[in-house]
């Protein structure tokens, strides 16, 4: 059995639980990846189907997970497997839940990756590496830096360090602490960070001939030219689901430490608002602006084109030079990237690290450090792989294929098989607010439709010509030399789910589950806070006095 000794985690405080969920969501997706998509798909032209998205995919998504997370969190289950086993009661629900813990565990690989980039640019930045770089010097030492040095890999290496410590200190003390530190600073150097391109760059035109006023004007004024075009569709929906991170169960393994009456719909909602807010207010400010001032709308589209690193990573440090104060402007981009990703980054840990302790009844501590090796292992085949290919099927097949699939399965359990009504009593649980009613039907109806179908659309214009790599997820054709390494990287991916879903037979075995009886309930309703926390810091666990429960 699991050790019965451990008492679950908990959130200290909502405030707390607000920012560590908006930590989750908040991250590289709403600074590097947002403008690179806004960009390529036409700016306004974008940003019509993505509201579109937000609205029909992304916030009923937030409440699902949110609700499976809560209600998983009733039976002592932290991770998705056995979520999906709390929720439908049949030998497969564990199976599809692997998914849930594979997924975030191969992002989390790259992400990280990525994250270390932004500490070592925001280190360099402040110290004056950039002074006076063309930008031309600035891609060559983007890609010096990338071939995978010494200096590469200590970063990462640093980066995954300040992740496993942040970790294994838990939830509260951990991940909470973390969220209550860094959103705020990330808040902050966005809004420094707006205001200069907004002020500084709009004033007279750049080199392009055009000013950051004509980056919003690119961006925000809506355009319906696009709309008949698929491809504007599905990016749009992938950006819903990348950045408010939905369709990977982190969410949910978050919820998962909500108490059973703890409001969900309003502070789902709000999560999603505090992340609208960064990627369209905030993100949409920075980056595509400050490039458009310097290169113009053209120009901007085409650094966009080139990725979601040249405009982070080589352009944004080129204008932030040139302007005064520019090493800690520079410093402030890439401290704001950092802070948006290791708030993430922890969060793609938790499902993980939570399957070990409740199901194997592992430490927190060593299961870190352990999955901070396995990150590491697999991360050096990206830094050794990166311009191959490698990296791209990661993003490609779990960070965008898998997360449109996952989130299908999320609800399908919760909506249909977990059936409507279940489904609407635990959304509202406890809850601040009520849903109107119509949401009741779009949850049932519309966002498992509309998603169904986008991801049929995906599957056959998408991914089956990737899988049958006729054409790379960036749209060019697989180079020969480089099919060897999609395969391997195809290959750990499936290796990963693979021991997730051993792990999950072994992890049932050992503990007895029943598929069919249903994994028995651990959370007392009754239990309060109070003496939750009396046994988290190793006092015995008194059973509350019925007295002292206020409802
Ligand atoms: N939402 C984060 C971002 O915008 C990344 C992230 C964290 C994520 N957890 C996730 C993406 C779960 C998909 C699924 O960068």
């Amino acid at each position: 059995m699991a050790d019965a000794s451990q008492t679950r985690d908990a959130w200290g405080s909502r405030i707390g639980l607000i920012l560590a969920m908006a930590g989750n969501a908040v991250g590289l997706g709403n600074f590097l990846r947002f403008p690179v998509q806004a960009a390529e798909n036409g700016g306004g032209s974008f940003m019509v189907p993505y509201f579109i998205a937000l609205l029909l995919l992304g916030i009923p998504l937030m409440w699902v997970e949110w609700g499976i997370g809560r209600h998983g969190g009733r039976y002592g289950k932290g991770h998705v497997p056995g979520m999906l086993a709390a929720l439908w009661r049949h030998p497969a629900a564990k199976y599809l839940g692997v998914m849930g813990m594979a997924i975030p565990i191969i992002v989390l690989i790259y992400y990280t990756y990525i994250e270390s980039w932004s500490l070592a640019y925001a280190v360099f930045s402040i110290s004056g590496t950039f002074q006076d770089r063309s930008p031309d010097e600035m891609a060559s030492f983007l890609a010096d830096y990338q071939s995978g040095g010494a200096l590469a890999i200590g970063f990462f290496v640093v980066t995954l360090a300040i992740n496993v410590w942040v970790i294994s200190k838990g939830i509260e003390h951990g991940i909470e602490r973390l969220a209550k530190i860094g959103m705020p600073v990330l808040f902050l150097f966005a809004v420094v960070l707006a205001g200069v391109v907004l002020f500084a760059l709009t004033a007279q035109p750049g080199a392009g001939g055009a000013t950051a006023a004509d980056g919003l004007e690119f961006i925000y004024s809506p355009d319906f030219s696009l709309l008949g075009s698929p491809s504007v569709w599905l990016a749009a929906a992938g950006q819903i689901f990348f950045t408010l991170s939905v369709g990977m169960g982190t969410l949910s393994a978050y919820a998962s430490y909500l108490k059973k009456d703890d409001d969900l719909l309003l502070s789902g909602l709000a999560t999603s608002a505090t992340n609208e807010t960064a990627e369209v207010v905030l993100g949409g400010t920075i980056a595509i602006p400050a490039a458009v001032a310097f290169f113009g709308v053209t120009g901007a589209v085409a650094i966009a084109g080139e990725g979601a690193f040249n405009l982070g990573f080589v352009t944004m440090p080129i204008v932030f030079q040139s302007l005064p104060l520019g090493a800690f402007l520079g410093f402030m981009w890439f401290g704001l990237l950092f802070f948006a990703g290791i708030t993430s980054s922890v969060a793609m840990a938790t499902p993980l690290i939570a399957f070990f302790r409740e199901e194997f009844g592992a430490r927190r501590e060593p299961v870190a450090w352990a999955l901070g090796g396995l990150v590491l292992a697999a991360g050096l085949l990206h830094v050794a792989l990166l311009d191959r290919g490698f990296l791209d099927e990661w993003d490609y097949w779990a960070g965008t294929f898998g997360l449109a699939l996952f989130a299908l399965v999320e609800v399908v359990l919760f909506m249909w098989v977990f059936k409507p009504e279940n489904a609407w009593r635990e959304l509202h649980e406890g809850a601040d607010i009520r849903l109107p009613r119509v949401f009741k039907l779009v949850l049932t109806y519309v966002t498992p439709a509309y998603l169904g179908l986008l991801f049929l659309w995906w599957a056959v214009a998408d991914a089956v010509p990737i899988l049958a790599m006729e054409q790379t997820p960036n749209g060019t054709p697989y180079a020969p030399e480089d099919v060897p390494v999609v395969l391997l990287s195809r290959g750990v991916m499936v290796l990963l789910l693979v021991v997730g879903a051993v792990l999950v037979r072994v992890a049932w075995k050992r503990n007895g589950y029943d598929d069919r009886a249903g994994l028995p309930l651990v959370d007392d309703p009754a239990l309060s806070r109070q003496a939750r926390e009396a046994a988290e810091v190793g006092a015995p666990a008194v059973p509350p006095a019925p007295a002292l429960e206020v409802s």
